[in-house]
């Protein structure tokens, strides 16, 4: 892994954080969107809008032959409203390039993703593409991961099997592991529900353990009902995080 800086770019008025997120969305793509590219990932999140706003501005000829696969509705939203064209992983399973954010990403370049639930999605669409690039506010960028993003690894689950889960997980070393519920109706809300009609458990782990996410990954993989966890290990090739200042740090 390494990192460098590259020089500021012009700013309009975006809070610090929207702009850390669009510079680091306009570098990437500007970096690894080719005309060469022909099928393209879109992951999730606040992030990813901007990277489809430069894809657009790529321009009509370069985009008119691509095809560009969502990890979920808002991607899907956003491919469709910016007249690009949609397809769907199942059509093509081999991907040139994916670009999607992160909760956090550490200095190995391993990451938590599933803030917003789509992770499972997500991971098949990294999973697939020859490059994988991940795009960040610099409030993301950590050396472990766990320090910044404190809600825990989420966890993909069947909902038959969540309960039992819940109990697992705890006992994996994840005592305060919830179940994610729908946010502002108060306890009547329901757990969330994810594109693929499955549940979310957020697990915070320790320090310690969050330092090695692969042997992390491999154990929440083995319990029966878990359909993906939120930690892509070993899966980015480079994440670029926007900073404050106007800068972009890249690691890869
Ligand atoms: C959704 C994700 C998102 O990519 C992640 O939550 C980052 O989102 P944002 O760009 O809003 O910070 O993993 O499941």
């Amino acid at each position: 892994m390494q990192a460098v800086q590259s020089p500021p770019k012009p700013e309009i008025q975006l809070s610090k954080v929207e702009s850390s997120k669009r510079l680091a969305a306009y570098e990437a793509v500007d970096r690894h969107i080719l005309p060469e590219h022909k099928i393209i990932g879109i992951g999730s999140g606040s992030t990813v809008p901007y990277v489809v706003e430069r894809i657009i501005a790529q321009g009509e000829e370069l985009n008119h032959d691509r095809v560009f696969l969502p990890t979920g509705f808002q991607s899907k939203e956003l491919i469709v409203n910016g007249r690009l064209r949609l397809g769907d992983v199942d059509q093509y399973p081999n991907i040139d390039v994916t670009i999607d954010g992160a909760d956090e990403v550490d200095h190995d370049l391993n990451c938590i993703k599933g803030g917003g639930a789509c992770h499972l999605r997500e991971k098949v669409l990294a999973e697939a593409a020859q490059t994988f690039i991940v795009v960040a506010d610099y409030r993301k960028n950590s050396d472990v991961l766990g320090t910044t993003y404190k809600q825990g690894v989420p966890i993909e689950v069947a909902p038959f099997a969540y309960a039992k889960l819940l109990q697992n997980v705890h006992h994996l070393g994840s005592p305060t592991a919830t179940l994610r519920m729908a946010k502002g109706a108060g306890t009547k809300a329901g757990p969330i529900v994810t594109d693929n009609g499955n549940f979310v458990i957020d697990a915070p782990f320790d320090e310690q353990t969050m330092k090695d996410p692969y042997s992390l990954l491999k154990k929440i993989k083995m319990l029966t009902g878990v359909v993906e966890v939120g930690l892509f290990c070993g899966m980015a090739q480079a994440a670029y995080f926007g900073n404050a200042d106007g800068t972009v740090t890249i690691k890869w």
